[in-house]
């Protein structure tokens, strides 16, 4: 998709971070935004920053591990602007401790938020996208870990690798089928926005966190040190991201450097060789 004005993009998690930048990106090529996250207080304050007029913004809460307010987050765009051409997948969360202290509702919120909401919005939005026969485009937020296996995170890279399998996979069926509607998955490393403070967004049915061992503290104390010192900001990855889609790339690595991890990744499995250790995280991985 190369022309972006009066057109209509959705974001979920837009109320910070990455999905901010995107909004803000898509805002200012003119597109008309549905802007969704858990919190609509937060939602109005990320808006207000945009200069959209009203009838350019639709503001709609939802948690997007619940397919009832996807399919609710679609019917209201659908129903306010008639098109949707092009959808960001974006909202997550992170989570970091030992594979073996995970709960079973650390796992279900995860890949909730992080892997079933892709799912959900894949159904909800695609076939009415592929239907209306105009330009559109999917993006997939996922991230590095979706790419390679890095310790401490298990539930985030189980989530990470289903976004990044999904989105072959659909990648692989509208070729198949001919569709024009573009594809993209979003595989960043580490950047400087909320998500190492993900637990202030768990939803109550998931329970609170358990008391983290000492090892698993040290884990979760990484990924947020890592988090906050990441060179590219959600605006550049925002900018790599828009670029992308013109040019209907389908991998979106902003990291250049994380690739050197996913090669070594693939060669050993080529040479038959077992994986080679990742630094946990925060130890690499950080700048472009
Ligand atoms: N920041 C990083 O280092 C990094 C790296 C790779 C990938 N990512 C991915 O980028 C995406 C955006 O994250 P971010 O870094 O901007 O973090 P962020 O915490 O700043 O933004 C995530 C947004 O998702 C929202 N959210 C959380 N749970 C939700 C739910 N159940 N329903 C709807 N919205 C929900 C949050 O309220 C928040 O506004 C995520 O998918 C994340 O996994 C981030």
């Amino acid at each position: 998709m190369q022309n972006f004005a009066d057109r209509t993009a959705v974001i979920t998690g837009a109320a910070g971070g990455i999905g901010q930048a995107l909004a803000r990106q898509a805002a200012a090529r003119g597109m008309s935004l549905v802007l969704s996250d858990l919190d609509e207080d937060r939602l109005r304050q990320a808006a207000s920053g945009l200069g959209l007029p009203s009838q350019r913004l639709l503001l709609h809460p939802a948690d997007v591990s619940q397919e009832a307010e996807v399919a609710a987050l679609a019917r209201a765009s659908f129903e306010r602007f008639g098109a949707v051409h092009l959808l960001c997948n974006n909202a997550g969360v992170g989570f970091s401790r030992l594979l073996t202290e995970h709960q079973a509702a650390d796992w279900g919120w995860v890949l909730g938020v992080n892997l079933l909401s892709v799912v959900h919005g894949i159904r909800h939005f695609v076939p009415r996208m592929q239907a209306q026969e105009e330009p559109g485009h999917v993006v997939n937020t996922a991230s590095a870990a979706g790419l390679i296996s890095s310790p401490g995170m298990a539930a985030y890279n189980v989530s990470k690798h289903g976004v990044v399998t999904l989105s072959e996979t659909l990648y692989a069926e509208l070729a198949e089928q001919g569709s024009d509607l573009g594809v993209s998955v979003l595989c960043p490393a580490w950047v400087p926005t909320g998500i190492a403070d993900s637990a202030g967004h768990r939803p109550a049915r998931f329970g609170r966190e358990a008391g983290a061992s000492p090892r698993s503290a040290a884990y979760a104390a990484r990924m947020a040190d890592a988090v906050r010192s990441g060179r590219l900001l959600p605006d550049d990855i925002a900018r790599v991201t828009f670029e992308a889609i013109e040019h209907k790339t389908f991998y979106i690595v902003p990291h250049r450097k994380i690739l050197q991890a996913v090669q070594q990744r693939c060669q050993d499995m080529v040479e038959g060789r077992n994986p080679t250790l990742l630094p946990a995280p925060g130890a690499a991985h950080r700048g472009s």
